[in-house]
């Protein structure tokens, strides 16, 4: 495991310490590198005008970034506006008309994969909803169940956006199994984990897996990826598509629709381009303080965080166990807004979602962090619920 200088890492973010910033699950923290990524491309504006050469160059760099993040090939990552962008387009290439025309959906996943799902019932879909348990976790049992020959897709949600409570690897890897086993697709929504700890979709066994660049991988918004399985690719011809999508981006025919070999079939028109260098940027970042060393840092704090709660007696929401949870903290409150206000005005940043406040860590937050957080919610004991 490479050395971690939190010190040296927590240099790297103008705004702190200023701020206790705990809402990386909404929005990661600028970094210098990303914030000079963002100049670096005005600048260019400023120069050149435009250069289309550069941008296509700095679209096959995130593309070559997020492939090494994720251990996969560089073809078999599509970069889009948005997670939304990428499952659009793979919904647009099943077949939902025909007898596998079930998609399971679990009650962890963020809104906009459920209702993209239900989007394509005008296509024949029928969607299937799969409920968490009473401690927030999808047991794998249950989505095993309603498996059969007529799912076409099992959308699985890595952590809850809500809660925070964490897939198992092994969890998916059966769910992967029983789902392979009946010639079902398995996705997997990485958006809330992406950055926070090494992510392998070949390992897990996942058809597909998507996510974006505005959270844990430091990026910004506007941009986001989808992974789909070399071998999966050829099968699924989406009906959404443009001139980047296509084999030969110079083709410039109007007379037919040429899909790309690769995942770039599952893009659509001009890159996203002011997003790509901060994307670029966060990712290298990422990479070079490395995922291993991220997770560690994440779980002391999480850890240090949960038990500084522990012995206030504060309920929290998310599972305990280490190997169940993500980065997100989430407190149940009587109100949301409030809460969420009150930490504001001590400069703790958090967010809420769904009647609990949100508290996403990175590896920049320390252990002072997690005890301003505790005291915080001491502070607000009258808020909690
Ligand atoms: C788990 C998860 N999936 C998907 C999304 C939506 O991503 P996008 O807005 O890029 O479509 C989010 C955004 O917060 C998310 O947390």
């Amino acid at each position: 495991m490479s050395t971690f200088d939190i010190d040296a890492f927590r240099a790297q973010f103008r705004s702190l310490p200023r701020l206790v910033y705990l809402n990386s699950g909404s929005y990661g923290l600028l970094a210098d590198s990303v914030a000079q990524a963002f100049k670096d491309y005005l600048d260019l504006r400023m120069r050149r005008g435009a250069d289309w050469g550069a941008w296509v160059g700095e679209l096959e760099a995130v593309r070559a970034g997020m492939a090494r993040l994720l251990e996969v090939e560089a073809d078999d990552v599509a970069i889009t506006a948005s997670a939304s962008a990428g499952l659009n387009a793979l919904a647009s290439a099943i077949d939902f008309g025909g007898a596998r025309n079930r998609i399971l959906v679990t009650d962890a996943d963020f809104p906009t994969g459920a209702q993209i799902w239900h989007a394509q019932e005008r296509a024949g879909a029928q969607v299937i909803h799969v409920p968490e348990n009473a401690d927030h976790m999808v047991s794998a049992d249950a989505v095993t169940a309603l498996i059969d020959e007529r799912t076409a897709l099992v959308a699985l949600s890595h952590v809850c956006y809500r809660h925070g409570a964490r897939l198992p690897d092994e969890a998916i890897r059966r769910i992967c199994d029983v789902a392979h086993a009946h010639g079902a697709l398995v996705m997997l929504d990485s958006y809330q984990v992406v950055g926070t700890r090494p992510i392998r979709p070949r390992d897990l066994n996942v058809d597909i897996l998507v996510g974006g660049m505005l959270k844990y991988l430091l990026g910004t918004g506007g941009i986001g990826f989808l992974y789909v399985r070399p071998g999966l690719i050829d099968r699924l011809v989406p009906r959404t598509s443009g001139w980047f999508a296509q084999a030969d981006i110079d083709a410039m025919n109007i007379f037919a629709n040429d899909p790309s070999r690769t995942a770039r079939r599952f893009e659509a028109g001009t890159p996203p381009v002011p997003s790509l260098a901060p994307a670029r940027a966060g990712i290298d970042l990422v990479m070079e303080t490395g995922l291993d060393a991220i997770e560690a840092q994440i779980r002391q704090v999480t850890r240090h965080a949960l038990d500084g709660l522990a012995a206030e007696g504060i309920r929290y929401d998310n599972p305990t166990d280490d190997a169940r949870r993500g980065p997100l903290i989430s407190i149940p409150t009587h109100d949301q807004h409030a809460l969420v206000a009150a930490l504001a005005g001590r400069d703790i940043v958090t967010s809420n979602r769904d009647g609990r406040l949100r508290a996403g860590f990175h590896a920049y937050n320390n252990e002072a962090d997690a005890d301003a957080f505790v005291a915080a919610l001491v502070a607000n004991r009258g808020l909690l619920a």
